[in-house]
């Protein structure tokens, strides 16, 4: 006997017969069946036994079918329903299953008709299960992942830091260097998780966008601080053009920010020793946008955004190894790595899809060119809404 059969069904109908023959029918097939004679009844037994599909007719006295499937999805029930019409009231049928039920069936039963939906509709409660129980996997190890692992290595990377500083004594050059790759590698796995979360927040939903007027000159001077070691360490050379007066613009800085620093991060490991890394911001018109002939999957993101008078443009360029055209539109998918600029980096391929998702989220769009050998570029374009007062981020003296 297989697993499906071994499934408990309700049968709920004031009609003593039609309860006889299903339940008959039913047992035959191999499942375990009860019969409840109203819709009273029915509920109670669904409250105190585990079924996993529920036959259900519609006209009953004192609660009728389409009452009792409310309560049991008010309740909160994932139990399968099947609605048992008469004949000519189909169209009440269809309206049950915009409000939870799986299917229906007419009266007079055709019994092999009703088998059938039966273990299609059992199927499918078990698909949807399956696909529950992955969604909550994939909540606890979200959750794990910024409580049990975030946490702990931030503490390390906050407990290296004192030893580096030299607070707990003198640290050497030697052991300076080595303490201060120690956090590198702990900051790349902070990256990846924040990553990782951001991602998951921005797919549930639940990403807010702290969008004000930031000086983008400032954003730019700080991420040209924050990777010019990098850079050197990496033996890269990092150039940073930008227009003489960059606007004040609404825009959420963290994510900017965050963006940027995945787009410079991947060109500093991507791009051999000796190569350079250039980044660039600055205001473009909407037909110099157009002009740049952003790929379809990058267009169809926003197409209205070449309609603004102003965009902000911001590309990284490198000369790296890289990135064939096959893969183009992929690696801003998650987990997604290119042959052969991917193998033997690290990583988890979580930084572009966290970039698409951020800079869609910010009304713009995100694209790569690139020639396998001589170097990639990442473009991206943003809506340009000029802000009044910036909310400077540099330290008041
Ligand atoms: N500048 C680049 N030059 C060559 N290949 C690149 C470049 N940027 C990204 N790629 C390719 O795109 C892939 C996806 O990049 P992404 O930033 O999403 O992941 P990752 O850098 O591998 O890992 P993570 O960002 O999670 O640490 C990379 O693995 C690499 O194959
Ligand atoms: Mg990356």
């Amino acid at each position: 006997m297989n697993e499906q059969t071994q499934e408990k069904i309700l049968i709920i109908d004031d009609e003593a017969d039609i309860g006889t023959i299903l339940k008959l029918h039913l047992e035959e097939s191999g499942y375990l069946t009860e019969w409840a004679r109203d819709g009273e009844a029915g509920l109670a037994m669904l409250m105190n036994d585990d079924f996993s599909l529920v036959l259900l007719d519609i006209r009953m006295p004192r609660i009728s079918g389409v009452d009792v499937l409310h309560r049991v999805r008010a309740a909160g029930s994932d139990v399968a329903v099947i609605m048992m019409t008469a004949h000519g009231s189909e169209s009440l049928a269809v309206e049950c299953m915009r409000t939870g039920a799986q299917d229906y069936v007419a009266k007079p039963f055709d019994m092999n008709d009703l088998l059938q939906r039966v273990e299609r509709a059992l199927a499918n409660r078990q698909t949807l299960l399956v696909k529950q129980r992955l969604e909550q996997e994939k909540q606890d190890f979200v959750s794990m992942l910024s409580h049990d692992l975030k946490n702990p290595i931030t503490a390390v990377i906050g407990s290296i830091d004192i030893m580096r500083e030299g607070r707990l004594g003198p640290v050497n050059s030697e052991q300076a260097e080595y303490l201060e790759s120690a956090i590198d590698s702990c900051n790349e796995v902070v990256g990846m998780i924040d990553n990782l979360l951001d991602i998951h927040r921005f797919e549930a939903g639940r990403m807010p966008m702290n969008v004000r007027p930031c000086s983008l000159q400032e954003i730019i001077t700080a991420i040209r601080d924050r990777f010019t070691l990098l850079a050197q360490r990496e033996e890269v050379t990092l150039t940073v053009e930008q227009d003489q007066s960059l606007p004040t613009m609404f825009i959420d800085r963290i994510a900017l920010t965050r963006v940027i620093a995945n787009l410079l991060g991947n060109a500093c490991k991507f791009t051999p020793p000796n190569g350079v890394v250039r980044l660039s911001c600055r205001v473009i018109s909407g037909k110099a946008a157009t002009d740049m002939s952003p790929p379809a999957y990058a267009s169809a993101q926003r197409p209205e955004l070449f309609d603004q008078e102003q965009l902000l443009c911001i590309t990284v360029q490198d000369t790296g190894e890289g990135i064939p055209a096959e893969d183009h539109e992929r690696i801003f998918e998650r987990f997604a790595q290119s042959q052969p600029s991917g193998r033997g980096h690290g990583g988890a391929g979580l930084g572009l899809a966290y970039c698409k998702l951020a800079v869609n989220h910010l009304g713009g769009i995100i694209w790569v060119s690139s020639t396998l050998g001589t170097g990639s570029e990442f473009v991206i374009l943003l809506p340009c809404q000029e802000g009044q007062k910036p909310e400077s981020t540099a330290k008041k003296p």
